[in-house]
């Protein structure tokens, strides 16, 4: 009786055990670690607000945004499907001479078709004080002609690591004439 059932228990269960063990052997590249071995066993996550302006110049020798992918359609007048390579200043000040804080490095390209809106790709790296060396990822749309425009924030290295939040732009200056634009970003992430 007693073999039997050891007979019909290792019958049952022998193939249910090694479909686990299959089933962690496919999954042992993920594991689940403790706050400790980050060194955040002890540390808060805070909320920090950062904000400077983002210069996207078009015009003149020394533009920071330029133009990679010229609009297909020659009749849009929204640019459907431009796309700007851009590493723009970020300043403390509306001056461009204001003090440098960092590079909003990555791209934007034009998605509408109706209005002008764009989608941005964006790394800032900041260069200046204690987060130096530390970036923020920026991923959103953008509908230019609104006053106010918020765009996920979606990760971060460095002191940002797990970042996330947004961010809201709003035009300081834009001339029609060159294209050149001043936009003001406050940032509001959450860190360790
Ligand atoms: C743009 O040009 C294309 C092809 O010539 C035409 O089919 C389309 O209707 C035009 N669009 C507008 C907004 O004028
Ligand atoms: C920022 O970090 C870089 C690289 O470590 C260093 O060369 C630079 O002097 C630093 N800038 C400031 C303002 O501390």
């Amino acid at each position: 009786m007693f073999i039997q059932f050891s007979i019909l228990f290792l019958l049952f269960t022998t193939p249910f055990t090694s479909l686990i063990k299959a089933k962690q052997d496919n999954t042992n590249f993920v594991r689940s670690l403790d706050l400790k071995e980050l060194n955040l066993e002890n540390k808060q996550e805070k909320l920090s607000h950062l904000k400077f302006y983002w210069h996207d110049i078009v015009s003149g020798n020394n533009p920071s945004s330029i133009p990679i992918v010229p609009p297909p359609l020659k009749n849009s007048t929204t640019a459907f499907g431009l796309v700007n390579m851009i590493e723009n200043p970020l300043t403390l000040g509306p001056q461009l001479s204001s003090k440098l804080v960092g590079k909003a490095q990555g791209f934007y390209a034009s998605t509408s078709q109706s209005e002008v809106d764009l989608i941005m790709a964006m790394n800032f790296a900041i260069i200046e004080g204690k987060y130096n060396g530390s970036t923020i990822t920026i991923l959103g749309r953008n509908p230019v002609s609104d006053k106010v425009r918020e765009m996920p924030i979606i990760g971060g290295s460095g002191l940002f690591r797990f970042a996330r939040g947004y961010a809201q732009l709003r035009t300081h200056w834009f001339s029609s004439k060159t294209n050149d634009a001043i936009v003001e970003y406050n940032i509001y992430v959450l860190h360790y």
